[in-house]
């Protein structure tokens, strides 16, 4: 048999710490690698598979859509295309009637970071300490950790950091030069910090009183991971822009950034892609946020993440500080690091993730049944009583 771990080794301009597993095959929330064994998977691959993997009607549109249409610029009109825009607009906050389509979440936030400075003629971004963009230039430059920033330095230059959740010193950074303030209303990679509703709500008319864009990064919350279909709707914001990826389309790679009329339009080729929203991506996201529709995975969402932390906190845990959750976005944070807690949880077929050294991150397949939610919630109190 193929030892694809080591040709992989051989040949991949590896970037990422790698787990010791290779993984061939998912449905649903199960994962199996190359040996046979079978896994619940608790990571969605970094919430992407909400839907679930492989998911049989991003499939069918999928081989629909291949053997009709693969590849469209941008430069002409494309039935996939409007009718997901339209999709996408419609389930969006009410002020955003707009969405331009990319490839990635890295690509959402450049856009996203191009079209405030756009509009606003204005040059400086403030985002929050913890806080995760991305990794291409003009992302990287609004994500905090110095590890991902300093050998790449410099960077685009007038971008800030606020501590989270603290309005008095992200008022205190504003200047007469910000365009846009970004933030996540979950942070993700940063621990799964929850923002405060008076704190966003206040963000967003500091922006609308100052001609200043809020960018709200939903690129890891939307699509009901939260448990609504966008993560801006538990704090009733209307901001000048969301950036969404990861889930959009079942796992197929798309970004977008949704926009409200305070945003400008940069025309005539200051900004475009030659994949982005090509019709291909575009017929599997349709067909994603159907079944999130139709399968009221917003719901399912929040039941699942109710009945699963409420499991855990049923028990006297010492060696668990906090657990937070917003609908199935569950953080448990550890009194120690998280890394022994992810390998002892592979041994026994279950694929987790961190967020920063002591978090454990939850993301499963909101598709998840009650059945594995028990197997892991019981193996999680086992471990970490
Ligand atoms: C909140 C947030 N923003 C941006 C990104 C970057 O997205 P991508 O990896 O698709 O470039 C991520 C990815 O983890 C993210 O979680």
């Amino acid at each position: 048999m193929t030892n694809y771990k080591e040709l992989q080794q051989k040949y991949e301009f590896d970037v990422f710490p790698k787990r010791d597993l290779c993984i061939v095959k998912g449905k649903g929330a199960r994962l199996w690698d190359d040996e046979g064994n079978e896994y619940i998977d608790f990571a969605s691959g970094i919430s992407v598979a909400n839907i679930g993997h492989s998911n049989e009607k991003v499939v069918e549109a999928l081989i629909n859509q291949a053997e009709t249409l693969i590849t469209c610029p941008g430069t002409f009109y494309n039935d996939k295309k409007a009718l997901l825009l339209e999709k996408l607009v419609g389930l969006a906050p009410e002020n955003l009637t707009k969405a331009y389509l990319s490839n990635s979440g890295t690509e959402a936030i450049e856009s996203a970071i191009k079209f405030a400075r756009f509009t606003t003629k204005k040059t400086d971004f403030i985002s929050a300490m913890k806080g995760f963009h991305g990794r291409t230039l003009g992302a990287l430059s609004a994500t905090y950790k110095k590890e991902y920033r300093e050998d790449f330095e410099p960077l685009v230059p007038g971008f800030s950091f606020v501590p989270y959740n603290n309005f008095e010193k992200l008022k205190e950074a504003v200047t007469e030069k910000t365009a846009g303030i970004i933030l996540e209303p979950v942070q993700g990679e940063g621990g799964i910090n929850i923002a405060d509703k008076e704190y966003m709500q206040n963000v967003q008319k500091l922006c609308n009183e100052n001609n200043i864009m809020f960018i709200v990064d939903e690129i890891q919350t939307a699509f009901c991971r939260t448990g609504k279909m966008f993560a801006s709707e538990h704090f009733d914001l209307a901001p000048d822009m969301i950036t969404v990826a990861k889930s959009i389309a079942g796992g197929i790679p798309m970004g977008a950034v949704l926009c409200s009329d305070t945003v400008a339009v940069p025309t005539g080729g200051k900004h475009g892609t030659t994949f982005g929203g090509n019709p291909l991506v575009c017929a599997a996201s349709i067909a994603a946020i159907d079944f999130m529709v139709e399968n009221d995975l917003c719901g399912q969402s929040v039941d699942k993440g109710n009945y699963f932390v409420g499991k855990l906190k049923q028990y006297e845990l010492s060696k668990v500080r906090e657990i937070r959750n917003l609908g199935l976005m569950v953080g448990i944070e550890l009194k120690e690091k998280v890394q022994t807690l992810l390998v002892e949880l592979m041994q026994n077929k279950i694929i987790a993730l961190p967020a920063g050294t002591t978090v454990l991150r939850l993301l499963p397949p909101l598709v998840i049944s009650y059945e594995d939610l028990d197997i892991v919630a019981g193996k999680l109190v086992e471990l970490l009583k």
